[in-house]
């Protein structure tokens, strides 16, 4: 299957496609400073927890490289002021503080100034490897909960684009795919920003894989028909006792999953687990702009003068969920146990 690679450092440039031109175009843009960085998470050119994780560690490395100081106070002071920066470019994906705390622990490890650059730079790349890594083993873990000649929905973007690559909860339709079972997928469009209409919908026709578009308000018939056989999601933020921000709508879908007796799973890296915060009210959920509610593409097609909200995630309460599949295996209730421990086996998380 054709590799999709959204992220790329190529001749010290962060080379990243333009997810904001997909599915029409394939653009490639190339950043030069963790500013621009910031620039590209915040109007969602990189978009996905996990991916926007790995564009805010190799932001750190390029804050590292431009510091221009051989003084250590004055290199972590430089640091620590990008760090507060990078991690309030979006705030509900746990995965950027993840990124950015990682990167600055090492930073404070380093006694020769000098060589920081370098090393910030390989521990970018090694963040990036191990969530392709991490990706490549949810698949595996979660290939047999879609069962030959079944099928499954998923909400949102949570491929290779939303990733280092592979993806999630696409991951895991992947390597049911690859695996040799055959079954029906179903794509929500994702409204407003249209992930699954535009992205999810674009890497299942490259992977060849066939799947069905439909509004995200058709859950509820498609389920009640029994049309479908699971539902599998992504995760922005996992709470300790297993509460989940993710795309707005998730909650919706679980609630009309448990309703119609459809198992709903969460995909997830132990990166997006937060043990710091114990349940998910606590999540902050990122309003983004009106104007992305108001307008289909360019047309404007709501009424002018209409108050809009655009909360960009919800909390699915971990009541909702059948198992959280990470790359420790797939985690279920009770959730305060298995996810600390499944926490402290994987390569992160934020720990309390
Ligand atoms: O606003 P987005 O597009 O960054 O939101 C993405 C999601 O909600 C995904 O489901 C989540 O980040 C998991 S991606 C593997």
């Amino acid at each position: 299957m054709p590799e999709i690679k959204a992220i790329e450092w190529e001749a010290g440039k962060l080379k990243l496609i333009d997810q904001t031109a997909l599915p029409l175009e394939t653009i490639y843009i190339e950043l030069e400073s963790y500013s621009e960085v910031i620039d590209a998470i915040r109007r969602m050119k990189v978009r996905g927890a996990p991916a926007i994780g790995v564009a805010a560690a190799y932001a750190m490395a390029m804050a590292a490289r431009d510091a221009n100081t051989t003084d250590k106070a004055t290199f972590l002071e430089a640091l620590r002021v990008a760090s507060h920066r990078i991690g309030q470019a979006r705030p509900t994906a746990v995965n950027i503080t993840w990124g950015v705390e990682r990167m600055l622990r090492l930073a404070k490890q380093i006694d020769d100034v000098g060589q920081a650059p370098d090393l910030l730079l390989e521990e970018a790349h090694r963040i990036q490897r191990e969530d392709e890594e991490a990706n490549r083993r949810i698949g595996t873990e979660g290939k047999g909960l879609i069962p030959n000649g079944g099928s499954v929905l998923t909400h949102c973007n949570t491929g290779a684009l939303a990733t280092a690559g592979y993806g999630t909860a696409l991951g895991v339709i992947r390597a049911s795919w690859e695996e040799g079972n055959r079954f029906q997928v179903f794509a929500t469009e994702t409204r407003p920003f249209l992930q699954g209409a535009r992205l999810t919908a674009w890497e299942l026709v490259q992977l060849g894989i066939p799947a069905t578009l439909v509004v995200d308000s058709s859950v509820g018939l498609l389920m009640s028909r029994g049309e479908v056989g699971c539902a599998i999601v992504g995760a922005d933020r996992i709470a300790a006792n297993g509460d989940v921000a993710n795309k707005i709508g998730t909650y919706q879908v679980a609630v009309l999953a448990k309703e119609n007796h459809v198992p709903f799973y969460v995909a997830a890296p132990t990166s997006t687990i937060d043990l710091t915060l114990s349940a998910g009210d606590q999540i902050p959920i990122e309003e983004r702009h009106p104007d992305e509610v108001a307008t289909l593409g360019s047309i404007r097609t709501a009424a002018p003068g209409i108050g809009i909200r655009n909360p960009a995630f919800d909390i699915t309460p971990h009541t909702y969920i059948a198992g959280i599949i990470t790359e420790e295996g797939i985690v279920k209730a009770p959730y305060v146990e298995n996810l600390a421990k499944a926490v402290t086996q994987g390569q992160g998380g934020v720990r309390a």
